[in-house]
């Protein structure tokens, strides 16, 4: 699904955003008969309260958008998609003076809330279309809206028509739609090339294990992305409550949202040399699958006693990890569905992201708050590395107690990713409750900020 700003040829509505410490201000310009009607609607500026002003034929002569004030607006973003969700059939333009930021939040939330799931049954369609206000980088928020969309259409699909074969195919759609190369290394050869953690993970599942590499970009900076491609996750032989798996077509959000990053990065051209390495496996269950108390050895040599073989993502990145680390690339990012930790530390609005670089993490943070893209940072806490210190093997996947488990979880990633400039994101990739251009579903976290942020990081 494309979603764009509608053409700037033909008839529009008038549409001003508004705040309700200035509601009246706008009413008096908009006249008398306005105001009377906007009283009797009861419209007080609300956010993502959405009015429309009838002429004197009866047809929609202006509207109104409710801004919120500003507790509302410290506790939701998109406002505007809370209007265009609320408006009817028309092409909107939006007046006045938004400043920078609160227009590019306008014009995101608006495309954002007209995504639609409609893989397997017809949805409703979004009807109220935008006009490109003047002063804002249309393509670049299209770009931005499709790399969101394809994260999103990627988590949603269910893992029986998402599996490990069907993450390639959208790897190498991706690749192709924007001049990039794909390699993908499967199956047994995973063995015979060095990836026997993605192997043992993936090996008990039919369609098999696989490492997809991308590559796009001849010249400037290297940045390196990894994602956490589980397509499904059972739990392995230490199977998940149906509770806790219920969800799981969502473990490969990691690779879908750098996938949607990449997409991002390709449309808009940056001047960087990007590889997105994705191990894409089934955490499944049959006479194959590794069992509790396997000791695996990685690329890199570590052994890892698997204590639970629900903590398979570590595995997997571990391996991706060591192959991005050869290359020495100027940046290195994981991002995953890691830990059930991270979601209760931070519930599922919040990214968690760890660097041991207070520069980067600064920027990124910094960056999140202006793309409406919020991001927490956690430590790389030096003390908890004796938790993953078994005894018998160099590491152990799943420390005792499970205290600080989504801290535990990134120093087992950072014995793998050893890189001075290491960021890893700890994502949920689910929208639990819908909230204004954020259906209930996969979404993607983080992305948009680091997208943002990387000019300064990367220094492009
Ligand atoms: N994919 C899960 C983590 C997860 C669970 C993310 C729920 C989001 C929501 C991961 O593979 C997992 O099962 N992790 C275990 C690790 C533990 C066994 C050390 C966890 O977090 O419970
Ligand atoms: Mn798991
Ligand atoms: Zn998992």
């Amino acid at each position: 699904m494309t979603l764009t700003f509608a053409s700037p040829d033909g008839p529009t509505i008038p549409l001003y955003p508004v705040r309700p410490c200035r509601l009246r201000k706008a009413l008096d310009t908009l006249g008398e008969r306005a105001a009377t009607w906007a009283k009797a609607q009861d419209f007080n500026a609300g956010f993502g309260a959405a009015l429309v002003i009838p002429g004197e034929d009866g047809a929609i002569a202006a509207a109104l958008g409710g801004l919120g004030d500003e507790t509302a607006r410290k506790r939701q973003r998109f406002a505007m998609a809370g209007v265009a969700s609320g408006l009817p059939a028309g092409r909107y333009a939006l007046q006045g003076n938004l400043e920078d930021g609160d227009l590019e939040e306008a014009c995101l939330g608006w495309l954002l809330s007209r995504y639609r799931f409609d893989r397997y049954a017809k949805q409703p369609p979004a009807v109220a279309e935008l006009v490109a206000p003047g002063g804002v980088d249309a393509a670049r928020i299209e770009a931005i809206v499709a790399g969101e969309v394809l994260t999103r259409d990627l988590i949603n699909t269910p893992a029986g028509d998402m599996g490990p074969a069907a993450l390639e195919q959208a790897a190498r759609d991706l690749a192709e739609a924007n001049g990039a190369r794909v390699e993908v290394t499967e199956g047994d050869d995973l063995l015979d090339q060095g990836f026997p953690m993605i192997h043992a993970v993936g090996r008990a599942a039919d369609d098999d294990p696989r490492l997809i590499d991308l590559r796009w970009g001849e010249e400037g900076p290297t940045l390196t992305l990894v994602g956490k491609g589980v397509c499904f996750d059972t739990g392995g032989l230490n199977i998940k409550p149906s509770s806790s798996m219920a969800l799981m077509k969502k473990d490969m959000g990691g690779a879908a949202t750098v996938l949607g990053l990449a997409s991002m990065i390709m449309t808009l051209g940056l001047p960087l040399r990007l590889r997105v390495l994705i191990p894409a496996v089934e955490n499944s269950i049959s006479d194959e699958a590794m069992r509790p108390g396997d000791i695996l050895t990685s690329r890199k040599g570590l052994t890892v006693e698997i204590n639970n073989t629900d903590a398979e993502g570590r595995l997997v990145l571990a391996d991706a990890l060591t192959l991005a680390v050869e290359e020495k690339p100027d940046l290195l990012v994981s991002m995953a569905t890691l830990t059930g930790a991270a979601r209760v530390a931070v519930g599922p609005d919040l990214a968690p992201f760890y660097t041991g670089d207070d520069d980067d993490a600064e920027a990124l943070a910094e960056a999140a708050v202006r793309v409406r893209d919020p991001v927490w940072r956690m430590p790389f806490h030096d003390p908890y590395e004796a938790m993953l210190e078994p005894g018998i093997a160099d590491l152990d996947n799943a420390p005792k107690g499970g205290f600080g488990g989504s801290i535990t979880a990134a120093l087992f990633l950072r014995r793998f990713a050893t890189h001075p400039r290491y960021l890893h994101f700890d994502i949920y990739g689910w929208t639990p409750n819908p909230a204004p251009g954020r259906p209930k579903g996969g979404v993607g976290q983080g992305a948009r900020a680091l997208f943002d942020a990387l000019p300064e990081i990367l220094d492009l």
